[in-house]
């Protein structure tokens, strides 16, 4: 229960204008700012700094620019536009071409049309680069919607690109089977929204039962499944259900998000197993940022104490 409490505050929280006022003013400034623990900075070129140093210790990364929900066509093409120019500039610093992306942040709000378009075009884009694009997944109302454009771009022939799973919702049982009948690959998360118990667990022990059914079924039949968690029992499991399984530790990679658990990140990379570290950045960090302190309010105290140090 207090896993979907904080949810929920950190959710409302977030909500806040005046407290984005604030964070925003605070949270990158210098190279002490409290966002940049979870948050490669706000320019490109922080993210491929944060890139490479990721790399150098051996680890895979995916590059996330941050945006979702935009409310206008303007803001979702300089969405696009900005992924479009994003990918050049990563080819050429010859850091890893992997990316994350929300539908949201392309117009799904909108119509699920414009979001298509834009999506068809970084796709198209990604193709030409080589580039491997991940779909973020979204809060409920979004799930249909993203997985059917998902299904209608991998049918029209584009490969280069994956989706989410949320391990909280009850539908993705289903929808796995779904994506597994593409050939798809996936990233299996818990889910970072507050859900009403209609469609989603609520408890903690619901969520992760759940996680060890589905990515049971994932590592037996998916393709090259990305196991996205910092929760060591999830990772026991993981690495117990592979060796039963006959799955080889190249046929799938475990994910964990830019400063969440970087010791273990570091000791399954030692023992052997991929790695890759969602790396966000971007102007638009409040919402991402108030999602990781839901998850561990404990990470507030962190927040406060280089707040404290600004003063
Ligand atoms: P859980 O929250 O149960 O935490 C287990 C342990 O991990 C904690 O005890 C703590 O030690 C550590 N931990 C977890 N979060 C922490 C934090 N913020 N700070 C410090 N320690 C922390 N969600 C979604 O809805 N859609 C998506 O597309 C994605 N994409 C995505 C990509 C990748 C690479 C990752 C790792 C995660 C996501 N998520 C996501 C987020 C995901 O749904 C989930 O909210 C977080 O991963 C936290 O859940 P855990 O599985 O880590 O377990």
């Amino acid at each position: 229960m207090i896993d979907a409490l904080s949810k929920a505050v950190f959710g409302t929280l977030a909500g806040s204008a005046t407290l984005k006022r604030v964070a925003s003013r605070y949270g990158m400034r210098g190279q002490g700012g409290f966002a940049r623990r979870f948050v490669a900075g706000e320019t490109i070129d922080e993210a491929i700094g944060a890139a490479r140093a990721v790399e150098a210790q051996g680890l895979a990364q995916t590059l996330d620019l941050l945006g979702e929900s935009v409310a206008s066509e303007a803001e979702a093409r300089a969405a696009a536009e900005a992924y479009l120019a994003m990918m050049p500039r990563i080819a050429d610093a010859g850091v890893g071409r992997n990316i994350s992306i929300k539908l949201t942040q392309l117009g799904l709000d909108l119509s699920a049309d414009l979001a298509g378009a834009h999506l068809r075009r970084i796709l198209a884009r990604a193709g030409e680069l080589g580039f491997f694009v991940r779909i973020d997944m979204e809060n409920s109302p979004y799930i249909e919607a993203t997985l059917a454009l998902f299904e209608s771009v991998w049918r029209e022939g584009t490969t280069n690109v994956g989706v989410v799973l949320q391990s909280a919702l009850k539908r993705s049982k289903d929808d796995l089977e779904r994506v597994l009948a593409l050939g798809a690959r996936v990233r299996l998360v818990k889910g970072a929204y507050k859900e009403p118990a209609a469609v989603a667990y609520q408890s903690k022990a619901e969520v992760d039962d759940a996680y060890v059914r589905l990515m049971e079924r994932l590592l037996r039949a998916g393709h090259f499944p990305a196991i996205a968690t910092h929760d060591p029992d999830m990772i026991a499991a993981a690495r117990r259900l592979a060796t039963e399984a006959g799955v080889p530790q190249g046929a799938y990679e475990f994910q964990m998000l830019y400063g969440v658990r970087r010791d273990l990140q570091q000791s399954l990379r030692a023992e052997g197993f991929g790695m890759r570290v969602y790396i966000p950045y971007g102007r638009e960090w409040f919402p991402y940022f108030m999602r990781r302190l839901g998850e561990r309010p404990a990470n507030v105290g962190f927040v406060l104490k280089s707040l404290l140090r600004e003063r």
